[in-house]
């Protein structure tokens, strides 16, 4: 299984392609916007391919017009890295008001960053966020509540993870 991400990414949107047991097959960048080729993916794609991985680089949101349709003729799944462009849109959008999955960094670093480490997904498919709720939850369907340790001692030291 292979999943395209652009070349000149930090280092972990490949990582978590790999996590996911896929392998990496880095596209080069517009020499314009420094947002993945669109003409490049489609030469890297093989019978192999799953996903596409573009990322929205330094604020800027990159246009996936051109992504989607190439997804779309290829049956591919159509991730979005978003973890530098939080609040960014394009033609009218927001970037993670698509659908797709659109994934955050909330690190300290980042636009947008959290006091400690943070992250969330987008989409509003259902199946979609069923599943990364059991992903969340370390691949279980009965998830904690708040409810049940909230004014408990030491309950603030709780990561956030637990929240809804
Ligand atoms: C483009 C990009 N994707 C993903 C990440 C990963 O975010 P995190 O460290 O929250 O996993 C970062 C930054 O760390 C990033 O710059």
């Amino acid at each position: 299984m292979k999943s395209l991400p652009p070349a000149n990414s930090f280092f972990v949107t490949a990582e978590a392609i790999s996590n996911a047991g896929a392998t990496p097959v880095f596209v080069d960048v517009d020499p314009v916007t420094f947002h993945m080729d669109v003409q490049l993916a489609s030469k890297s794609i093989t019978d192999r391919t799953k996903a596409i991985v573009p990322v929205h680089h330094y604020g800027r949101a990159m246009n996936l017009k051109p992504f989607e349709a190439l997804a779309e003729q290829h049956n591919l799944t159509l991730i979005e890295d978003c973890a530098q462009a939080h609040g960014a849109s394009t033609h009218g959008k927001t970037l993670g008001s698509s659908g797709r999955l659109t994934c955050y960094s909330f690190y300290p670093g980042k636009n947008l960053g959290a006091y400690g480490d943070g992250g969330a997904v987008t989409t509003n498919d259902p199946e979609q966020m069923k599943r990364l709720r059991i992903l969340r939850e370390h691949g279980s369907t009965s998830s904690m509540t708040t409810a049940s340790w909230v004014g408990t001692p030491g309950w603030t030291r709780c990561r956030l993870r637990f929240f809804r």
